[in-house]
């Protein structure tokens, strides 16, 4: 029988929308830079119950713990293989005077944390504890020094009594401290967001302030100090250039902040309760960071072309309203399987940036904002965000992978973005990783892909998904969104063809 023409060119175009292969090529004999592991890095501040409660219970808890660290938020961190640590803040940094917080903790003294709900800080957390901390997760620590409203002395003896070896003033009562040997402390920050919290600088003054600080946190014995600046607000292009051109050699990476708030500053979304086109602009919102940091990089290679100083997001993740009946000043939020498109949105764009980008940190690591761990007393729940780094580590210290790729539109309300986003890197044995995300919420996305320089002999994989994009993990219901094998990626004749579920994130392994 024969169509009428109409008919026909309208069954083709149904058939190329749900049938179009999205097209990916991996050119797995190229590629030169390495995905710091850095990047998968983390940051935990003195707010709400990141600290107090999310890590630090005290020696007398019933929660199982060593010297006061609660022994399973530890053990979930090392099986993501946590590289850093960023500590003590944020905007509570600037505020934050590292003397009180050594000695006897009954003898510590008591300050006001202005920043978050207004609490009252014993300082029990102090430097020996977080540096315990990092050696019990066999993490880096990574220092944020007060440049606000500390003096540039404080911050010296900070550095002075952490790493300096031999016989100080510093040294010396950190050994009476308890504390024989030094820590080895690489990173360091020298002010956190100053151009608000961090003191309300204009870019020059900051500048100069920083040359100033910078100067006396010296590199004592093999303690080499990677000194961090503060970054940009978002697209703030004229920080950039100013810190750039001012600050110079003398910073080894400079900081950009940037989170995904699906509405505004006012009334920011609730994390478990939004619908279809608050998912989409929580997208769209995640993937202009591809584009912050491709023109802050802009800006650094015209002063630092050989890209020696590191673009460090310490600073990055999903920002929504409180959960009801939570303290305000605590920014605790629930996590479900849109945080996890987003985090895996936004790793594989550090992996693909990762020339320039140097490390990243989520904020934050335990019960503040884009949780990885989430605990209520001796309650604990992993989030869909954790098990995002849970498949994602295969990247860290990999060599990239060139790759491209031609994606179908996920479109809403007559705007469009990539349904596929992709980063791939070979690791030491020569594994390949593809870590793929189909951020279409209704439809599934099938990807052929070639593996250029290879033979690949064989493929496995694991996904994270759940029923619906609001799914996540309760301290009552914890295996919602969870990461399962993966089954759907067949090899034939070289090529390799991925059928990617909506709403997924999917790790694939070819040896
Ligand atoms: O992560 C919460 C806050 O966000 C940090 O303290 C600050 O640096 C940023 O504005």
């Amino acid at each position: 029988m024969k169509r009428p023409i109409l008919l026909q060119l309208a069954i083709l175009g149904f058939c190329s929308q749900v049938f179009s292969q999205n097209k990916l090529v991996v050119n797995a004999d190229q590629g030169g830079e390495t995905i710091s592991r850095h990047i998968y890095g983390h940051f935990s501040e003195h707010l709400g119950h990141c600290i107090y409660g999310g890590y630090w219970v005290g020696e007398d808890s019933p929660i199982p713990n060593t010297r006061g660290i609660r022994n399973d938020v530890v053990q979930a961190l090392k099986d993501i293989q946590i590289p850093n640590l960023r500590w003590p803040g944020g905007c509570f940094a600037d505020e934050y005077h590292w003397m009180d917080g050594i000695g006897l903790r009954s003898q510590r003294p008591k300050m006001v944390n202005t920043h978050w709900g207004g609490v009252t800080e014993d300082n029990s957390f102090g430097t020996h504890e977080f540096l315990d901390l990092c050696e019990q997760l066999g993490c880096e620590p990574y220092i944020t020094g007060n440049l606000g409203s500390g003096t540039i002395e404080e911050m010296s003896k900070w550095v002075e009594y952490v790493t300096f070896d031999g016989e100080s003033p510093m040294s010396n009562l950190r050994r009476q401290n308890g504390r024989e040997k030094p820590w080895k402390v690489k990173f360091w920050g020298v002010g956190n967001e100053n151009w608000g919290c961090g003191g309300n600088m204009t870019a020059d003054f900051y500048a100069g302030q920083y040359r100033r600080y910078a100067t006396y946190c010296r590199s004592y014995g093999d303690n080499q100090l990677y000194k961090i600046a503060c970054g940009p607000n978002g697209g703030d292009y004229s920080w950039t250039e100013t810190v750039m051109k001012n600050v110079g050699r003398q910073m080894q990476g400079l900081s950009l902040h940037h989170y995904t708030v699906p509405n505004n500053w006012t009334d920011k979304g609730s994390a478990t309760r939004f619908n279809e086109s608050d998912y989409f602009s929580t997208v769209e919102k995640t993937l202009l960071m591809d584009e912050l940091v491709s023109k802050h990089s802009t800006i650094m290679d015209r002063y630092d072309p050989q890209k020696r100083t590191g673009l460090i997001v310490d600073e990055w993740g999903t920002w929504y309203n409180v959960e009801p009946g939570t303290n305000p000043g605590f920014l605790y939020q629930q996590n479900t399987l849109r945080d996890a498109i987003v985090a895996a949105v936004n790793l594989n764009i550090f992996n693909t940036h990762c020339d320039r980008v140097k490390m990243a940190n989520i904020a934050q690591t335990v019960n503040v904002l884009q949780a990885v761990i989430l605990t209520d007393e001796e309650k604990m729940a992993l989030t869909p965000t954790y098990w995002v780094y849970y498949l994602y580590k295969v990247h860290q210290d990999a060599t990239l992978l060139p790759v491209s790729l031609s994606s179908n539109k996920y479109e809403l309300n007559g705007k469009k973005i990539d349904a596929v986003n992709v980063s791939a890197s070979k690791d030491a044995q020569g594994k390949i990783h593809i870590t793929l995300v189909n951020i279409d919420l209704n439809n599934a996305q099938s990807v052929e892909a070639e593996l250029r320089g290879v033979k690949a002999n064989g493929i496995s994989g694991k996904i994270l998904t759940s029923a619906k994009i609001n799914d996540y993990n309760s301290f009552e219901s914890p295996s919602v969104v969870g990461v399962k094998d993966f089954k759907d990626a067949k090899l034939s004749g070289g090529k390799l063809t991925i059928k990617l579920p909506a709403k997924s994130i999917v790790m694939l392994e070819v040896e």
